[in-house]
């Protein structure tokens, strides 16, 4: 038996032994710059080091362990090997050793320290495509290891190929992935069509960038390795089943405790145990992460939402009270994850809080909500075999209405992941296009209510997007000449110009105008990325984060643009992804507005 902690242990110990650095766990939640919500990846937050930034540890062989976030199939999760949470033990290259030093040490590590059979280990490397060459580099190695040669195979870019999905200018490159059959026998005559093997890592050959039409050579030749620790876990316990290693069994045994039902004893009750503990364990690790986020309605809280309520409606078939899932947390917090992420140690109540107030604002709605939705499959079903018997020749339905999928969304505060789940399950589908017509509809009803003027944004164009951003800047400007005291008075923006009205005791100078347009323009010559984020007001604030906006609550999810160090502001959008996007910045007036009050005109060209 080999625990979690034990295992990253050694991965980290047999790395520096390598002479790597363990640079430890970043946060989970992606940092805008990838265009990904989630940390997916150890390599993620190393991107600027791949593509030949120095570390700032001056080191060129790195290692740790990630905690990393894939939500693309939450849907399987409920089998015994997807978790929407895991661990990535990770080792890099930056330019320094290859693929002799990697295949060599990865080789060592299965034979040596997991004990994994030479001959029975089978490793896949890329055949190469019209972008990049066929990797018999690798290939040669792996045989000089001792790997068979009927144990390595060539495969296309789909499976020995690794980049970030739609991101362009990301390091990238072929791989080396190593498998091991499940059932323990040697010979690999079905590796390609059964499923007898399993996937450990990956070593991945990144020297190339991605760009807009292809694969633009790296001048760094990286390695970037990642293993999967839930995964090997299981496998070097010689268990078939992720929910029976250390990290679940404690969430498992709680749940079988509260349900009276038992895990191995009844299918339904082993997929809704397996889902409640992992979106459970996503919670906590996403809540309780140093940039932790909260459920909400847009971007990486709506994906938490999302989970937490897949969970809460997977305990109706338990016949528990969802929270129980308090219990499973803490499981998590004090059993499991304390040790290795103290954070989540520090921050136990506010995270068991916030699941217990989801999970009672969603409980509160939940039979509800399942009541419509069997009245709408009733309807459904009643009018097929209403119309079949007039008219033998009618076409069933088998798509709940768009209207139908946003009503249980918004007044019962289903997910629409969730409803089309459910829908599945009957055999239907939803009208996926009629439920996002419903929601703009509702959108323009609920904006036409509370006025559209409110931030001076009339329309949402790209010019009127680019103004609004200049806005931002040129206040951010104002407060470092005059203060923080300065605030934003009014604002209004056309296609044509911007006119900003602020706080302010004088009629500014030529010399001032000036040096408010060069530090417009100077933001603008820098580049910088404009990045929205989602946080608890109180925290925003602590982070520097200023506006007008007065919050329902200290914790009340707020969204905030950051423009590098020159701004950070509590507002809705939208704004331009980078600053060089605005051209040239020029005041054109400057007058009084009102008593106290002055007011910039300017224009962008
Ligand atoms: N970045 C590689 C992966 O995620 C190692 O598999």
């Amino acid at each position: 038996m080999i625990t979690s902690k034990q295992l990253r242990d050694k991965w980290i110990k047999f790395y520096e032994s390598k002479g790597h650095l363990n640079i430890g766990a970043v946060s989970l939640i992606g940092d805008g710059t990838t265009g990904v919500m989630f940390n997916v990846a150890g390599m993620q937050p190393l991107m600027p080091y791949l593509l030949g930034k120095p570390h700032p540890s001056g080191k060129t062989r790195l290692c740790n362990v990630q905690g990393c976030v894939r939500t693309v199939d939450i849907e399987s999760v409920g089998d015994a090997t997807h978790f929407t949470f895991f661990e990535m033990m990770g080792n890099w290259s930056l330019g320094d050793y290859f693929k002799k030093e990697k295949t060599a040490w990865t080789f060592e590590l299965l034979t040596e320290e997991f004990g994994f059979d030479k001959d029975k280990i089978c490793s896949t490397v890329f055949e190469g495509n019209d972008k990049a060459p066929r990797d018999t580099e690798t290939a040669e190695l792996l045989k000089s290891l001792g790997i068979k040669e009927e144990n390595i195979f060539y495969l296309p870019k789909k499976d020995n190929w690794w980049e970030l999905e739609g991101t362009v200018g990301t390091p990238c490159g072929p791989d080396n992935e190593w498998f091991y059959p499940k059932d323990g026998k040697a010979g690999s005559k079905d590796f390609l069509t059964g499923n007898r093997f399993v996937e450990i890592g990956n070593d991945v050959y990144m020297q190339y960038k991605k760009t807009a039409t292809g694969y633009e050579e790296l001048s760094n030749k990286n390695v970037d390795t990642g293993f999967g620790l839930d995964r090997l876990l299981l496998f070097l316990n010689g268990l078939d089943d992720g929910y029976k290693t250390d990290l679940f069994i404690g969430a498992i045994k709680y749940l079988e405790k509260v349900s009276g039902k038992s895990y191995d004893g009844d299918e339904k009750a082993k997929k809704a145990m397996r889902i409640i503990a992992d979106h459970t364990r996503t919670a906590v690790m996403l809540i309780g992460d140093v940039n932790g986020i909260l459920p909400s309605n847009t971007g990486a809280g709506y994906i938490l939402r999302r989970l937490l309520r897949r969970a809460i409606r997977y305990c109706r078939d338990l016949n528990i009270d969802a929270a129980e899932m308090i219990g499973v947390a803490k499981s998590f917090i004090e059993d499991v994850y304390g040790d290795a992420y103290p954070l989540l140690i520090e921050k136990e109540t506010y995270i068991l809080n916030e699941i217990d107030k989801e999970t009672k604002k969603f409980q509160a709605t939940l039979a509800a909500g399942i009541k419509e939705f069997d009245k709408c499959i009733t309807g459904i079903e009643r009018k097929n075999a209403f119309m079949k018997e007039k008219d033998p020749a009618f076409v069933p339905e088998t798509e709940i209405s768009g209207k139908q999928a946003f009503r249980l969304y918004d007044t019962f505060g289903f997910p629409l992941e969730l409803t089309k789940e459910l829908a599945a399950e009957k055999g239907l589908t939803v009208d996926e296009k009629g439920f996002d017509d419903a929601f703009k509809a509702h959108q323009e009803i609920s904006k036409a209510q509370t006025g559209s003027a409110k931030g001076g944004l009339t329309e949402r164009t790209e010019m009127t997007t680019r103004y609004h951003t200049a806005t931002h800047i040129m206040l951010a400007g104002l407060r470092k000449m005059f203060g923080d005291k300065t605030e934003q008075k009014g604002s209004n923006i056309n296609e044509e110009r911007m006119r900003f009205d602020f706080n302010c005791d004088h009629k500014l100078t030529d010399e001032e105008l000036k040096t408010l347009e060069k530090f417009v323009n100077d933001a603008i010559a820098k580049k910088i990325d404009v990045v929205r984020s989602e946080l608890p007001y109180n925290k925003a604030v602590a982070e520097g984060a200023y506006g007008v906006f007065s919050p329902k609550s200290q914790d009340e999810i707020v969204s905030v643009y950051t423009i590098g160090d020159v701004d950070k502001q509590i507002c809705g959008g939208p704004h331009v992804n980078n600053t060089e996007e605005l051209g040239v910045f020029k005041i054109t007036k400057e007058e009084s507005s009102s008593a106290g009050v002055r007011r910039i005109k300017a224009i962008l060209k």
